[in-house]
Parts: structure tokens; sequence; C-alpha cells
């Protein structure tokens, strides 16, 4: 079997209900994993839940239940909305799943074993909220950020991980692997954070503070730390210590937020990865933050979108073409329900969604239902044809390159081409025409819609694959396996039957 494209998302924490910024990663992921699987590559798409530590555990002591049962219901509530996203991962993947806990155990073994993981003492400042130790350096103004919650003084004997040891390795690494972190300038930060000696990682909770994680197996008073069992996900998902691992790793694509680069993906996790002697992920895609006038949106803020609420009212596909649309990936993007419901309605159901339901309209009225052939190539269908090869020989280096907000922009572009010509075609007057010249136009220009219809809804698969289907239905034709030739400008439509009428985007009152 030749080697898969595995692509991750990071795995969410079993802390909250899923938000936009939950929502928006995934919806990033799926666009890149079908753009691949498209393009005819082998795609591995995984997704999932980070079930262990104090949060979890501190709110199932509230509500005086077992932490278990509130990661079932959240795991729950997380792969409802990777459905109602028509997200396409192959693979969900749990931290609380044995299949998980016995990769971690197996590697904190061999770590041990090694002498990589030692018992020390530690003193310091511990930051509930982080479920970190702070250092003195991290204070502004004298005083913890507000970002720690409490912070308090403690001594305990824990298991650390020689970090250190790696850290010219991975300066080395990091300066001469220019394609390992995307956009390029997030590698900076990480250059930055490697500037100061790093510490060793303290990788274990005593059981007494934390019982909810995976149990130390060489000593059962303790479980390991968050990052150590959440990132160790993402090769328990590619099958380590089995006979397929070498099909899914190394993964191609980590796909994360900005917060969590540097230190835990761009410091830790290639370190754990080389001290283990397994080969590194190729790249990480890292993408910004979804705000609220200007402000992060997250549990802790208090300021959350529900993305269930959205996709109710709006559907899958329209909330996963805003998202995409609005965000350049690497950047930060303001979220507001008033930019959703101006995009929905121009762009979805104005340029789009009146487009096809014009046609249909027309194709009923005027061609009993069967879209005609294209008979005579004027100067209007020029413009159309020119604009669509120009499309088409730009929009793979976009996708390629993810920039998904231009490859939108560029497809729309040419949406709104196709309604300008049929503004300038008017086929409403043609059809009143005895002449015969018009006949011919108005087959032509039924003919120019609905093709020029047919190839941008290809396009469009990735990112609204229902919508993109429903169209294509709707001109007698199926979704496509595979990028090729039927992005080729053509006459294959003429003979088929223009499906029922229907309303794609429905318009909203703002
Ligand atoms: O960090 N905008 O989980 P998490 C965009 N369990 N992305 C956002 C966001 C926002 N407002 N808020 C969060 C964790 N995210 C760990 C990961 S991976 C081995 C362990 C992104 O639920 C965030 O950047 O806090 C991260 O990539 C993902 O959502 C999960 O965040
Ligand atoms: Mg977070």
């Amino acid at each position: 079997m030749s080697k898969r494209f595995l692509i991750t998302t990071a795995i969410d924490y079993a802390n909250g209900s899923p938000h936009i910024g939950h929502a928006y990663e995934k919806i990033l992921t799926d666009v890149i994993a079908r753009y691949k699987r498209l393009s005819g590559i082998p795609v591995h798409f995984v997704t999932g839940l980070d079930e262990h530590g104090q949060k979890v555990q501190m709110s199932a002591q509230k509500k005086g239940i077992e932490p278990i049962e509130i990661c079932d219901s959240l795991a729950g509530e997380f792969q409802t909305l990777c459905e109602q996203l028509n997200i396409s991962n192959d693979d969900y993947i749990r931290t609380t799943e044995t299949r998980h806990k016995k990769v971690v155990q197996t590697l904190l073994q061999k770590l041990f074993d090694e002498g990589k993981i030692y018992k020390a003492d530690y003193n310091g400042y511990y930051s509930v909220r982080q479920e970190q130790f702070v250092t003195e350096k991290e204070k502004v103004n004298g005083e913890w950020p507000a970002f720690f919650g409490d912070v308090v003084e403690i001594t305990e004997s824990n298991y650390f991980f020689k970090l250190s040891e790696y850290q010219d390795w991975l300066i080395d690494t990091i300066r001469s692997n220019e394609s390992l972190i995307y956009p390029r300038f997030r590698s900076a930060d990480v250059l930055n954070f490697l500037k100061e000696p790093l510490n060793d990682l303290c990788i274990s909770r005593p059981k007494e503070r934390l019982s909810w994680g995976i149990e130390l197996p060489f000593d059962t008073d303790f479980v390991t730390y968050v990052w150590f069992d959440a990132l160790v996900n993402y090769i328990t998902a590619a099958g380590y210590g089995t006979d397929s691992f070498d099909e899914y790793w190394p993964a191609d694509y980590h796909v994360i937020g900005k917060d969590i680069l540097s230190p835990p993906h761009a410091v830790y996790w290639p370190i754990m990865l080389k001290a283990l002697d397994i080969p590194l992920p190729k790249h990480y895609l890292v993408h910004g933050w979804w705000l609220s006038s200007g402000s992060k949106m997250s549990k802790s803020e208090g300021q959350v979108v529900n993305p269930l609420d959205l996709i109710d009212a709006f559907g899958a596909d329209a909330f996963r073409y805003f998202v995409i649309s609005e965000m350049n990936v690497g950047q930060d993007s303001d979220f507001s329900e008033e930019l959703f419901q101006k995009r929905y309605n121009s762009d979805l159901a104005n340029d789009l969604g009146n487009l096809v339901s014009r046609l249909l309209n027309m194709g009923h009225r005027f061609a009993g239902g069967i879209i005609p052939n294209s008979e005579i190539i004027e100067d209007e269908e020029k413009v159309v044809q020119d604009h669509w090869e120009k499309l088409h020989s730009e929009i793979f280096e976009l996708y390629d390159t993810f920039q998904f907000h231009k490859a939108l922009e560029r497809i729309f572009s040419f949406i709104r081409e196709l309604n300008r010509y049929t503004e300038a075609r008017a086929p409403w007057k043609l059809a009143k025409s005895e002449d015969a010249t018009d006949k011919l136009r108005l087959s032509t220009t039924l003919a120019t819609m609905s093709e020029g219809l047919r190839v941008s809804s290809i396009l469009l698969q990735p990112v609204m694959p229902e919508i993109s289907e429903k169209i294509l239905n709707s001109l007698g034709q199926n979704s496509v396996e595979l990028f090729g030739d039927q992005l080729k400008w053509s006459n294959q439509l003429a003979g088929s039957k223009f499906g029922e009428k229907s309303i794609l985007f429905p318009k909203k009152e703002s």
C-alpha cells in the first residue's frame, strides 16, 4: 500500500461545547482533504477529542458525575458537529480509548528505559486554568496575567522529559526546513521561543492532584500531563505499533490554531518524536483566530457563537462558504452575524442561487426542460469562456497554496460574470423574437449558463459539497470523483434534462 496523505486537526478539549474555532478548523481541514481526494491522492483525515486533564476532572466533581460521562456527552456533541458540517474524517480519536492509552504507555516506558525521562522535585508557580507551571518572567507589571487565572506556589515530585538536550537540533531543524511551518512567518515565533534555554518538560501529575489521566507505566502514583497525552494521538491514529504505521506516518499536515504551535506542536512534539526515533510531521498548517470585535472567541472569554445555530438556520454549506471565504488562512478574522448574513444574501442567495433558479426557470419555459445546444458563439460567449480558461488555469495554484478565500473570490467573480452575461443576453427577450438568429442565441445562452454553472460547481465541490452536487444534479450530472477533463469547457450537457426548480439559498431577513 502506498503512503496516504495523513491530515489531522487538533483534538478538541473536552471542557466545553464546540464553538466556531473548532468548526472552522474542521472545515478548513475538510476542504483540503476533499481537494486532495479530488486530485487523486489517497487521504486519511483524523480529528478527535482531548479528554483528560484537570478541568474535566474538576467539572465532573462539581457536577457529581464521572469524568467519562462528561467526555461521552461532549464526544457526542463534537461528532454531531462533524456530521452537520459534512466533515469527511476517516477516523475520530478519543484519548480515553484503549488504543491510545496503550501507545502513550509504550512510549513513556521506552523513554524511561532509555533514561530520557527522570524523576525530580519541582518547586514553582502553577496556573490552574492553564494547567501549567509558569515562571516569574511571565508576569506583566509584577502581576500574573488574568489569562492564567489563579496562580499558586507548589512543590512536588514529578517526572521530566529531557527536552533541553534537543534544543540545538530543533533550532537547526526548523531553520533548515522552510516548509515545515505554514505560514512561514510563524517559524519566527518558534525560533524566538528557542532563543531562551529550554527547560525539561514536566510530563506527570501526582494522582492526588490529578487522577483523570493515563497512568505512568513505571510509577502508578502518577498520570501523564496534558501534552504528552494529547500530542501522541496523532501517532495512535496512524497505527503506531502496527504494520500499517508507515502507510500513514509521517503526517502530511497537522492543522492547528496559532495558540498551540509554540511550544506544544513546534517544540515538544518534534523533540518527542526525535527522542523516539519517529519521523517528524511534514508540515504544520497554522490558522489564525476567529475574533469577536477584536478578542478571541473561546469558552473562557464567554463570547461564543454557537455554530450549530447558524448551520440550522442557513445550512452547512453556507456556513462552510462563509468561514472559508472570510478567513485568509493564517490571519485572524472577525466574526459577526451581520457579516454572515450579508455574504449569505449577496454571494449565495443573489449571485449563485438566483443564477440557478433563473436558469431552471427558463430552461423549463423556453427549452422544454432539455439543456439545448450551444449553436452560435459570439463575442459575449467568448468573454465568458475566456474568463473560465483564466480561472481554470489559476485555481489549482490557489487551492494548493491554501488561498481558499481567493479561490472562492475568483469562482464567484466568474459566477457574477455569468449573471452579467445573462442580463446582457436577456433570454426572456430572445424568447419573444421570431428572428432565426435570436432562436440560436436563446439556445446558446441557456447552454452557456448551464455549462458555466457545471464547471464552476465542480470547482466548488471541496468547499460546498452538497450545493455543488445539487447544482450538478439539476443539470443532469453527478458530482465528480476526480478533477480532470470534466473541467474543460464543452457542449456535453446538450440533451440532458434540467432538474426541478428549487431554492438553494432561501433569502433571510437581516
Ligand atoms: O488546544 N479561532 O484544544 P482546544 C480559531 N486540546 N481557532 C480556534 C479558536 C478560535 N477562536 N479557539 C480555539 C486544544 N481554536 C488542545 C489541542 S492537539 C494535540 C491538542 C482552535 O479545544 C485551537 O487553536 O482549546 C486548536 O487548534 C483547536 O481549536 C482546539 O482547541
Ligand atoms: Mg484552547
